[in-house]
């Protein structure tokens, strides 16, 4: 169980098999973030702490601290990603405020990779995850993201949705099913602005994703992204039913993702990143 109350669906292993783009395709955003040596910065939903240990490297007379929900990703990232200004904790970040080392003003940067759709999913708790990260800065200190916008995988979405009416629940209950949050560049800048950020930049970015190769342990392909980023899709059937739904949903997409000229499987990402100013 992760500390946010969820199954902790995720493992090292598997996020590599599946999605080992997430934390290489990140140039934009780590040029946003542009690491000084001096730098304190906060990960927000850092994973397994890869990309973690790249910033804490640049920063290597700052701190660098992760903060995630998954026991085993903390575990990973313990064990393999630590440095002396590099440390990690379980936290669930829909909860900062009950993490006093985070929310205490001393940093310069707040950033987070590919995390804030998942932390952001609950409309009771968003406001507070953006009041949270703005008390973590220094005055003039920034928050830099990027996390899917409105539109990322719509294709993975409807599938999922559609599989799980058809498996018995209702359109409410499948809807309900989906994990992610993914808000529109206008719903970023007014949000940000309301809780006080000076919001330097928001964008978009439409970028078409190659996925990892079919492996024989069903971790890699669409399967394996849809079984591990999709748990939550999955979870809300009855066991007996999951491998019929991701069936559909693989059989579904089939032709919607591959390409012809060489088989390769791309799904729709959609890209928000943003830079907002603590005043
Ligand atoms: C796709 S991974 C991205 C990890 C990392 N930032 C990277 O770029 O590789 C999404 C991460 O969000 C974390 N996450 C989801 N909900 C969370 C929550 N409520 N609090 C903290 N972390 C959360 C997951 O545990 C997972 O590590």
């Amino acid at each position: 169980m992760a500390t946010n109350g969820k199954k902790d669906h995720w493992s090292a292993a598997k996020y590599s098999s599946a999605a080992s783009f997430v934390p290489k395709l990140t140039s934009t955003v780590l040029s946003y973030l542009d690491v000084q040596r001096q730098d304190r910065v906060l990960d927000i939903g850092c994973g397994d702490g890869q990309l973690t240990t790249q910033i804490a490297q640049a920063a290597s007379s700052g701190q660098v601290l992760g903060l995630d929900a998954s026991q085993s990703f903390i575990a990973t990232a313990q064990e393999k990603h630590t440095s002396g200004n590099c440390t990690y904790k379980l936290q669930d970040c829909t909860k900062l405020a009950e993490c006093s080392e985070a929310i205490d003003g001393s940093w310069d940067k707040v950033f987070s990779n590919a995390a804030l759709h998942w932390i952001l999913r609950s409309p009771e708790t968003r406001l507070d995850v953006f009041r949270d990260a703005y008390k973590a800065l220094t005055p003039g200190g920034k928050l830099i993201f990027e996390m899917g916008g409105k539109g990322n995988v719509a294709e993975i979405q409807a599938g999922f949705t559609a599989a799980l009416i058809h498996a018995g629940l209702s359109v409410d209950e499948a809807r309900a099913a989906n994990p992610w949050f993914f808000p529109s560049v206008d719903w970023m800048t007014q949000t940000l602005s309301d809780v006080g950020f000076e919001v330097e930049k928001c964008e978009y970015e439409y970028r078409p994703t190659k996925l990892n190769p079919d492996t024989d342990e069903k971790t890699g392909g669409l399967e394996g992204w849809l079984r591990l980023m999709g748990a939550q899709f999955l979870d809300a059937v009855e066991e007996s039913k999951r491998e019929s739904v991701l069936r559909e949903v693989c059989d579904v997409l089939e032709t919607v993702v591959t390409r012809e000229e060489d088989g390769s499987k791309w799904i729709g990402y959609v890209r928000l990143r943003a830079v907002a100013r603590r005043k």
